[in-house]
């Protein structure tokens, strides 16, 4: 089995915004309770954040964090987060179906972000509430001093404005699971009112407006055109939200589900540019992918969970090695699309469908964390295109899937090439032929590989691990490389 690709600097797709390997922590499970939160807990600092979460989210380089949801800010009061805990209201949280404390909140998440060096990606409620809760809260977070909201911020404790950049326009409200769901009309003209009264408090923000919460919603395709016509003027990026899994455990199928996302990306990217066309915009609206991952494996225990529980274990899915493969081939799948994906965030973080997993002993890292940690720290800089060249198979879904899944990243600040590939075949190792065009390398800096794993095995006893791959040799402008099967391969040159 052969693979080719070509590396050029012609074939720069674009600049990668960081924000690419962006994650999210929603109050959901044990996200944030017994996640990234557990005053007591011996692995907690005195503000009661675990320090061993935060050392494995430094580890994933995560730059932005959406926070507070996911369906849950669809019912949340943002007040009821900040000032004395023990004031602070117990709630029935109706998205979850679980209780919701309130001990952790606003300026708790902005601490931890700190201390993870991370970014806040804030969503507002658009379901049960609008516009004057969201332009207080950028009054309470941007504004410096001198008003009701800038001013209780600091007899809250917060001194110095929390500066936050990107802002999502409520979640998912195409979705009849929503709380406050509404119609492509009513949500694009309160997204357009919302934003602009955000914006009128801090011109600086960005802002995501809710697409299809997926391809198979009735609404796809019309919603994102209805809601771009009511509010294109007014926010900055359109959301895709796409989650996989192989219920019917046929991998080959399975693997081929980056195609599936490449399609969602191209058809969003057709829709916001066919209504910039009929506005005679000269304004481009990019993409937040703001919510993807394999979420499957824990949909039939969620369903024996008693409800109205503080914390209760949601969606825990524990991945294994193919799940690992698929992520790997999404992260390539974005990266190609970098050019108009300027957000995206891995759904989620810690606990829920995550990469970090806690107990009260630590924490242990899931199959999925690896390739996302690799793309994240070496995928900086330039994206460029590697013209895959590659045979083909087909599935139940797919007509061709590639056996050789490729991108290339160039960091000229670092003078750093780095190449990730997936070899999707189960049988054959792939050899890969990298023909370097008007680049040239010195050398091998790293390659490693992701390989030789049971497909289902999972890494709840921390024994899988990144291996050296010794099959690489690369000489001026050429590189050549062995991909075992069902592999996720990262080669790092300069
Ligand atoms: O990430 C889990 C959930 O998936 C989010 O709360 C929601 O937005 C989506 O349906």
């Amino acid at each position: 089995l052969k693979g080719q690709v070509r590396i050029s600097t012609d074939l720069r797709i674009s600049n990668i915004d960081p924000r690419l390997y962006g994650s999210f922590i929603e109050h959901l499970g044990r996200a944030v309770y017994n996640g990234i939160y557990q005053p007591g807990n011996p692995n907690s600092d005195e503000s009661g954040l675990r320090k061993d979460v935060i050392d494995a989210v430094k580890q994933l380089n995560v730059p932005i964090v959406r926070y507070p949801g996911g369906n849950f800010v669809s019912g949340y009061n943002w007040e009821d987060g900040i000032g004395p805990k023990e004031d602070r209201p117990r709630r029935l949280d109706l998205a979850w179906r679980s209780l919701e404390t309130n001990q952790f909140g606003l300026h708790e998440f902005m601490e931890w972000a700190d201390k993870a060096n991370t970014e806040v990606n804030m969503a507002v409620n658009l379901g049960t509430r609008g516009v004057d809760a969201a332009r207080n809260l950028v009054e309470y977070t941007n504004f410096e001093k001198g008003t009701y909201w800038s001013d209780l911020r600091r007899k809250n404790g917060a001194e110095k404005p929390f500066n936050i950049k990107t802002w999502c326009l409520g979640n998912e409200m195409d979705g009849p699971w929503q709380i406050g769901a509404k119609t492509a009309y009513e949500y694009g003209r309160l997204a357009n009112e919302t934003a602009k009264a955000m914006k009128w408090v801090d011109d600086s923000i960005e802002l995501v407006a809710c697409g299809s919460s997926s391809m198979e919603n009735p609404t796809y395709g019309s919603w994102e055109e209805t809601v771009l016509d009511e509010a294109y003027d007014n926010v900055d990026y359109l959301s895709l939200h796409r989650y996989y899994g192989n219920p019917d455990n046929d991998l080959g199928n399975y693997l081929g589900e980056s195609l599936d996302l490449d399609d969602f990306i191209n058809s969003v990217v057709a829709i916001c540019d066919a209504v910039k066309a009929r506005k005679h915009s000269k304004k481009t609206i990019n993409l937040s992918m703001d919510e993807w991952n394999v979420w499957y494996h824990s949909n039939a225990d969620d369903k024996k969970i008693e409800p109205w529980q503080v914390a209760p274990p949601l969606l825990e899915d524990v991945y294994n090695f193919e799940d690992a493969l698929l992520v790997g081939c999404l992260l390539i799948t974005l990266l190609k699309h970098s050019d108009r994906v300027k957000i995206a965030c891995l759904a989620q973080l810690v606990n829920v469908i995550a990469p970090i997993m806690t107990t009260d002993d630590g924490v242990w890292l899931q199959t999925i964390f690896y390739p996302f940690m690799q793309v994240s720290k070496y995928g900086r800089g330039v994206a460029l295109d590697t013209r895959v060249q590659s045979s083909t198979y087909s599935s139940k879904k797919f007509d061709e899937i590639p056996y050789l899944e490729s991108i290339a990243t160039l960091n000229e600040d670092a003078h750093e090439i780095t190449i990730f590939a997936v070899n999707r075949s189960q049988k054959e190792a792939l050899d890969l032929d990298v023909q370097l065009e008007d680049l040239n390398v010195k050398g091998i800096i790293e390659a490693t590989q992701f390989c030789g794993y049971d497909i289902k095995a999972t890494n709840e006893d921390s024994k899988m691990k990144l291996a050296a791959n010794t099959n690489v040799s690369a000489d001026y402008n050429h590189v050549h490389a062995s991909l075992q099967p069902l592999s996720w391969n990262v080669i790092r040159l300069n």
